[in-house]
């Protein structure tokens, strides 16, 4: 690997030149090389043009977040340099197309090796087509830091062949001209080189958003409903090609109103059943979430956040969500939501997102975000055989005597069965108007006050039932970190590299961000007096939360620009304030 056996590998160029075909083909590279992989992209709305960029961390490490910065960086374009300019610290590699491009000068910048690659016009005038710029680019890129270039191979065929044989063979000339160019003309002064790891064959390379898709087809999920919006149509793809195989079934549906509306009925009828958005979604979704709190059906909604409010930044990535989703619809609707940190996350939180669906029927939001849906990351294959799948209590017929079956019975636990619809002896009325036990409409102000508290109460013990919270201490510390969603990542890297400079500081990682974990986050307060929240929001959602629910006075550190924090932003906050 690079001397720190960590390497970060950054490409950026025009949206529609290739980037993250070629980032993507890297890292499957590395990954099947035996290597820890994570990546990062960001991209403009538009189809075309804009600054695209694609960001490959690789260690032999677990890799907890993006990093800081980069040690090599690729430039197919002049904005991607100008962008990156203030970003290149001396020791890392450029590597830049030249002569040819748009980049008019040979870059000479000090402590910084820069091999220019006439990338775009090997492109042209070898291969005559400008379109495998990028392979020119990865040949150059394999060469140069020993990325098996049989795996390259092996990736354009599985990714351009369908689109042609001859679309096939001129990649694999450009990958070949790319490295030839390197060979013959660069001089490697850098220390940089991936060393393969041990393959591993119970490893997969996934993204957040299919990683949503394979937990909650883990969970059992049979019936997905959805409309397409960036960033979280890719759970939809993932489902399209899978739900098939178990028998599922998956429908586009008209708007995401229709889509939600068609996952409460296909949950009433006893299937799981889960949709996926992004905010502009949730924000049309928040009526029929009161509904389905009403008629307490287990459904998942997959919320991939990003920049609004309105259509905003359809493609950036941003945290915003956490009021919406723990505080919209009208009335006092009761809910989960719950928000993954990583890749692995997504899959078994989208199983916990279902299991407390069912447990306590009840809708559940998973939170997770734009930089969190496109990472794609090595995980271990999950085992179904150990996954613990919860299913709802059912209506036994005769199960209680003689009495008629009471949909809403004021149980001890506040969760009451349920039969699937033309159940013998377990007929019942489910509407969003209040309801007494039998599920009749009624109004009356003791029955409202029960029932809320049925709604409300049966989340009572949902803190010991998920444990949701994960204690990183640290005696002598007086601050401690509480971050949520993806930034856990970066706030778990941050608070190792603080140490590591001396600094002592703890964290606390809830993964359930309503109801909170009242429990967990209070006896972290007490042990730590100052908490640190970073978020990336402009409200400061979690630390509002948090003021709202407990005796916390956080210290809020919010971004909002659509990027993530790096760890360094964070590492720089806690010897700041520690
Ligand atoms: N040879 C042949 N084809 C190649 C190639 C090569 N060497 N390299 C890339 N391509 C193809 C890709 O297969 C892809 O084709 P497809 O459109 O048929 O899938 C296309 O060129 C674009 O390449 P890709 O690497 O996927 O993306 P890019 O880095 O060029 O960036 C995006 C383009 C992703 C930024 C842009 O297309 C996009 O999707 N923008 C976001 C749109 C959005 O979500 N908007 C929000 C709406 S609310």
């Amino acid at each position: 690997m690079s001397k720190a056996n960590d390497l970060i590998i950054r490409i950026g160029g025009e949206g529609g030149e290739g980037i993250i075909s070629s980032g993507d083909m890297i890292a499957q590279a590395a990954a099947r090389e035996g290597l820890e992989v994570l990546t990062f992209k960001t991209f403009p709305a538009e189809i075309r043009g804009g600054y695209a960029m694609y960001q490959i961390r690789f260690s032999h490490e677990p890799i907890l977040s993006e990093g800081s910065g980069f040690n090599v960086l690729c430039c197919f374009n002049k904005e991607a340099l100008d962008v990156n300019r203030k970003f290149i610290e001396k020791g890392s590699v450029l590597i830049y197309d030249y002569p040819g491009g748009d980049i008019e000068e040979e870059q000479n910048i000090e402590g910084v090796h820069c091999y220019p690659v006439p990338m775009g016009k090997i492109a042209k005038e070898e291969l005559n087509t400008y379109r495998s710029k990028n392979m020119v680019a990865m040949g150059t890129i394999s060469e140069l830091f020993s990325i098996a270039k049989e795996s390259l191979r092996e990736l354009i065929e599985e990714k351009f062949g369908k689109k042609g044989k001859e679309v096939v063979e001129v990649n694999f000339k450009a990958l070949d001209a790319g490295a030839k160019f390197a060979r013959e003309n660069l001089k490697k002064a850098d220390p940089y080189k991936m060393d393969a790891g041990k393959p591993q064959k119970d490893v997969m390379i996934i993204s957040g958003n299919e990683a949503i898709g394979l937990g909650g087809l883990l969970a059992g999920v049979k019936y997905f409903s959805a409309y397409p919006i960036t960033p979280a149509t890719e759970v939809a793809i993932f489902l399209s090609k899978y739900l098939p195989k178990v028998n599922g079934n998956l429908v586009q549906a008209e708007d995401e109103i229709a889509s939600l509306a068609n996952i409460i009925g296909a949950s009433y009828g006893g299937v799981k059943s889960m949709t996926a958005t992004s905010g502009p979604g949730l924000s049309l979704m928040q009526e029929l979430i009161g509904m389905a709190s009403m008629m307490e059906v287990p459904i998942v909604i997959a919320d991939v956040q990003r920049g609004g409010p309105s259509t905003g930044l359809p493609t950036k990535h941003e945290q915003s969500d956490l009021f919406l989703a723990a505080l919209g619809s009208h009335g006092d609707a009761s809910k989960v939501v719950i928000s993954p940190e990583g890749v692995e996350d997504c899959v078994y939180l989208t199983v916990e997102a279902h299991n407390i669906a069912e447990k306590y029927q009840v809708p559940v939001l998973v939170l997770s975000d734009g930089s969190l849906g496109f990472r794609t990351s090595s995980i271990k294959k999950p085992d179904p055989s150990k996954i613990k799948r919860v299913e709802r209590q059912k209506y036994q017929p005769n199960g209680n005597g003689d009495k008629p079956f009471e949909r809403y019975a004021l149980t001890a636990s506040g969760v009451s069965p349920m039969s699937v619809p033309g159940q013998a002896g377990g007929n019942y009325i489910s509407t969003g108007l209040e309801h007494a036990p039998s599920s009749a409409p009624r109004y009356t102000p003791e029955n409202h006050t029960a029932m809320l508290d049925k709604r409300f109460g049966k989340l009572d013990d949902l803190e010991d039932f998920f444990q949701p919270t994960e204690a990183d201490h640290q005696d002598g510390a007086t601050l401690g970190v509480i971050t949520w969603g993806s930034t856990i990542g970066t706030a778990r890297e941050a608070v190792k590299l603080a140490r590591e400079q001396g600094v002592k500081v703890a964290g606390l990682y809830p993964k359930l961000v309503w109801p909170l974990p009242l429990k967990a986050l209070e006896a972290f307060a007490k042990k730590y007096p100052k908490i640190l929240v970073p978020e990336i929001n402009k409200q400061a959602q979690l630390a509002h939360v948090l003021r709202m629910k407990t005796d916390i006075k956080p210290i809020s550190y919010n971004i909002y620009g659509g990027m993530p924090f790096t760890p360094k932003m964070i590492v720089d906050k806690i010897k700041e304030l520690a």
